[in-house]
């Protein structure tokens, strides 16, 4: 064979494997390569079916390997309580998450999906995992960087199982108390919500220099957060939950915008609507807000998710008029939908809109180019799937430690004796036997309260790993003290056993979202009557377990030393370290303490401001520590 035809071979068997090697190369595929070429050629190869698969979200009880691969499914989520299964190990979980995971990686473009839950303090719907306070009780801390440190500790858990983005922070600003989601807001005052979006760099990882509002997530110990519910769902009328929000276009961004400026500076990944309406306009379908405001001036560059169902709440009757609860939502600029469960019925609505023009394809890119960006940027399709390798770091002592350290600091002293000069607190280790009662002295799943375990939080010891008040109390006192538990009393009792005093620890029972609203905020009985029983025979000191502010004034003159704990979570010994003062209290009232609920709403800064105990009131004591 003569050396111009070998060559010329050479040249094409050259050519021909360049060719072959391009026809595998993926742009989309190298992460040398900048985010926006990727997502760009990505985009130039899915179909409108891939494209609208993408952003679809489904619950996972509706989810498979099949369902994930058949609809090209962006992402899935747990809602409260769904869980692989009762006591579900971080193996459990991440074998699920995988699961689900390979059915979107055996799609023809192999789009990783990415897995949400509500990890709103702690990764609380997972059996073992560290609970730390609800986020009422981080904001009476006052202490940004511990709750960046809490938000660090989170993603580790949730990333423990195999989870990649979690629906928090709540930056509601809530301002009326009888709004049952209350204390999943820092305060009222939107300075000190503002200021707790340090939880965002905590979860996600510190935003690089210059890139200040663009979506970053730094790697596989990080996750995704979610800025929630915007906008407004804390300024409801009489604080019905999901109910209307009446306020002038200066109250909504001084009050209730106040978060979501700093949490797109810090680069949060996702942006949650609110179920509420504003002025009377449902925020699913509020285009001036989502695509005028947050995307359009606030620069958002994230994405936009609707509520569980939110966009069939659009509508007067729920799921009235689906197709129309597509059209509003999707044209007001939501990307991703919480469908969850009947996501053929939305894949075919919004495939008719757009094949018929009422929706523009424009927007559906706007929306697969946001939801891609953020998978691009939290390294997804890089490492798509979990390992064991982060198990240990679910319910880890380091973070057991980092969640008493927040109950200290978010316990409020509101009494402390009769005057100054006669302190009952601290309380002495060493005496002959005090008396420990009430309904939450002795529950872990009271304490934790609602969004633990399940939706709506599980009273009793049975439902997670924690230390209740009453153990942390016979943990921290001298040996020879006798500890005496009854959770409720009777007065000879009470009177008959020669208490040198009493911790009454009671408070509101479990709930969570519309199921915690209530108009009269009392303590449910039988609290109001152990602590009278206990209080009006024993010198006492009541720790208040609730999600807010509660009816106090009519108990107050028989009562020696008042706590709120708040909602303080699994880690009970901060509440004792701090009775017994091995640490001072330095908590402040991150809300308004009312005298009766017909004040309601009062906040700080209102005229007529008569309260019980004011915004940022709170009484200080030494620890030896
Ligand atoms: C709920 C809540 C929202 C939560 C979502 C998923 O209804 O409003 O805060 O993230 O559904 O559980």
């Amino acid at each position: 064979m003569g050396k111009e035809l070998r060559f010329l071979i050479g040249i094409v068997v050259v050519c021909g494997c360049v060719l072959v090697a391009n026809a595998d190369y993926m742009l989309y595929k190298d992460p040398s390569k900048p985010i926006g070429r990727r997502i760009k050629d990505l985009m130039g190869r899915m179909s409108l079916e891939e494209k609208i698969g993408q952003m679809v979200q489904i619950e996972r009880q509706v989810s498979s390997f099949e369902v994930m691969k058949k609809y090209y499914i962006g992402s899935v989520l747990s809602g409260g309580g769904s869980v692989p299964k009762e006591n579900a190990s971080a193996q459990d979980w991440v074998d699920m998450v995988n699961d689900f995971q390979k059915g979107s990686l055996a799609t023809r473009l192999g789009i990783p999906m990415i897995y949400g839950i509500d990890a709103v303090h702690g990764q609380n719907n997972v059996y073992k995992a560290t609970i730390f306070p609800h986020n009422v009780g981080l904001g009476a801390t006052r202490d940004p960087q511990l709750v960046r440190r809490i938000g660090a500790a989170t993603a580790l858990e949730v990333r423990a199982t195999g989870i990649q983005y979690v629906f928090a922070p709540c930056i509601a600003v809530c301002r009326d108390p009888r709004w049952g989601r209350c204390y999943e807001s820092y305060s009222e005052d939107p300075e000190i919500v503002r200021a707790m979006t340090e939880i965002i760099p905590g979860l996600q990882g510190e935003i690089p220099p210059n890139s200040l509002g663009v979506p970053f997530v730094a790697g596989k110990e990080k996750v995704a957060a979610c800025a929630k519910h915007y906008v407004g769902d804390g300024g409801t009328i009489k604080g019905i939950n999901e109910n209307n929000t009446l306020i002038d276009w200066h109250g909504l961004l001084s009050i209730h915008m106040a978060g979501y400026y700093n949490s797109v500076i810090k680069g949060v990944a996702t942006v949650m609507v609110s179920y509420s309406s504003l002025n009377g306009v449902k925020m699913h379908a509020h285009q001036q807000m989502i695509t005028g405001f947050l995307k359009k001036t606030l620069r958002f560059r994230g994405f936009v998710i609707s509520d569980y169902m939110g966009i069939d709440k659009i509508t007067p009757t729920m799921h009235g008029n689906y197709t129309y609860s597509i059209l509003h939502s999707i044209n007001a600029g939501i990307d991703m939908v919480m469908v969850p469960n009947n996501y053929t019925e939305f894949i075919d609505g919004l495939t008719f809109l757009v094949k018929n023009n009422f929706v523009p394809m424009s927007r559906i890119d706007d929306a697969v180019k946001r939801i891609l960006r953020v998978k691009f940027v939290m390294g997804l399709f890089e490492n798509p799937l979990a390992d064991y390798s982060m198990a240990n770091y679910l319910g880890s002592k380091e973070h057991r430690e980092l969640a008493r350290e927040a109950v200290r600091k978010s316990l409020v002293l509101l009494k402390n004796g009769a005057n100054a000069d006669e302190p009952v607190l601290p309380l002495p280790k060493k005496t002959s036997r005090i008396l420990v009662a009430g309904t939450h002295a002795d529950n872990i799943g009271n304490q934790n309260g609602g969004w633990t375990i399940t939706w709506q939080g599980v009273p009793g010891n049975n439902c997670t790993v924690g230390t209740t008040i009453l153990s942390a109390i016979r943990n921290t006192v001298d040996p020879k003290t006798e500890v005496a538990f009854k959770e409720n009393p009777d007065v000879e009792y009470v009177k008959s056993n020669e208490f040198s005093h009493a911790i009454v620890v009671v408070g509101e029972t479990t709930y969570a979202e519309g199921y915690g609203d209530s108009l009269n905020l009392t303590i449910p009985e039988p609290g109001p009557t152990i602590l009278t029983n206990v209080c009006a025979y024993v010198k006492c000191v009541v720790v208040l377990i609730t999600g807010r502010p509660v009816v106090i004034q009519p108990y107050l003159p028989q009562i020696d030393a008042l706590v709120a704990a708040w909602l303080p979570g699994t880690e009970g010994q901060g509440v004792a370290d701090v009775l017994f003062g091995d640490f001072g209290f330095s908590g402040k009232l991150p809300r308004t303490w009312f005298k009766t609920v017909d004040q309601l709403p009062m906040n700080v800064g209102d005229p007529h401001y008569d309260p019980l105990f004011p915004f940022g009131f709170g009484l200080e004591t030494e620890g030896i520590n």
